[in-house]
């Protein structure tokens, strides 16, 4: 089984993603895929990932498992590191132990949001929450525990059955107007597409960190109103400013993600990830 994946976080939006990617030999370069939600496997706990690891072999780790209630998590700040920082130290343990590579998936979040350009690979991180910290944190304890990495950052993830953004924003559509705000950008990226950048990074042995997201920058008002657009939506899109609709947890003002990494893996545009999703909803 040492050619096996162990892909942990099974049941969400990247989660699912994957098992039909690499399930049944798919991209998996004829791998077997042992996929675990968090039922099966709870990655905060350690003995539970050392011996689902010893149990399946694996050669290769993929966590999509996180804790991603970013308001939430405000005030409850041990759930949050329990399973963005431990949990893949956890991991990272399990699979350096086996001397085999851990794929971890982090976010935008990790940076301040105040630049005036995209972030790469080896700007300063400077979490503002205490989501965007547990994830930080999670990303070190990775680096600590096994050289054998590929540390994912992606950002405003979507799906066509997930929770997020884009699907509240469809829920929406019956409204006399939907009210967005505008001064917040980043890179809002289609799951199949950041899934696809993933297997393709992992075959490539060049460990380190990487930023896969869509390309070019939108603000939420601009993704909703490129989502009605495509789905022939005619509800009126308000612009509307980030004091309109405070949260527990401040959101980066600017965390578009750009990419200066070798092997280089640019996902498409932001514009076709809206497409590919439209396509994939109207199936
Ligand atoms: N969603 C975004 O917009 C976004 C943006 C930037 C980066 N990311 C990162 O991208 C990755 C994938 O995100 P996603 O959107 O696919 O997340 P998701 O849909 O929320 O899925 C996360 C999964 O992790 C599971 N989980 C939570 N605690 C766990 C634990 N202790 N052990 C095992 N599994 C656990 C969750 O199970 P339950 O549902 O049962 O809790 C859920 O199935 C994450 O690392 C996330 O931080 C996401």
């Amino acid at each position: 089984m040492d050619n096996a994946i162990l892909l942990t976080g099974a049941g969400g939006q990247l989660g699912r993603t994957l098992s039909q990617l690499l399930g049944d030999g798919g991209s998996g370069g004829g791998r077997q895929l042992v996929a675990r939600g968090r039922a099966a496997l709870d990655i905060s706990d350690l003995d539970a990932v050392r011996s689902c690891v010893e149990d399946a072999k694996p050669g290769l780790i993929i966590n999509a498992a996180a804790y991603n209630a970013v308001d939430a998590a405000e005030d409850d700040v041990e759930g949050a590191y329990a399973v963005n920082a431990r949990g893949p130290r956890n991991l990272a343990l399990a699979s350096a132990a086996l001397g085999i590579p851990l794929v971890h998936v982090s976010t935008d979040y990790v940076f301040d949001g105040r630049a005036e350009r995209p972030y790469h690979e080896y700007d300063l991180t400077a979490p503002r929450t205490i989501y965007g910290a547990s994830k930080l944190a999670g990303e070190q304890a990775v680096r600590a525990a096994n050289p054998r990495h590929f540390i994912v950052r992606t950002a405003w993830l979507y799906h066509p059955d997930g929770m997020n953004f884009v699907n509240t924003m469809l829920g929406f559509a019956d409204r006399s107007e939907v009210r967005v705000v505008s001064d917040q950008y980043g890179s809002p990226t289609f799951v199949p597409h950041l899934a696809q950048g993933i297997v393709e990074l992992m075959s490539s042995e060049a460990f380190g960190t990487f930023h896969l997201a869509n390309q070019g920058a939108a603000s939420w008002f601009d993704l909703t109103r490129a989502v009605y657009e495509e789905m022939g939506i005619e509800t009126p899109v308000l612009p509307v400013a980030t004091a309109d609709f405070p949260r527990p947890a401040e959101r980066p003002r600017y965390s578009v993600l750009t990419t200066i990494q070798q092997p280089r893996i640019e996902l498409p545009t932001w514009r076709e990830g809206v497409r590919a999703f439209v396509q994939a909803k109207k199936r």
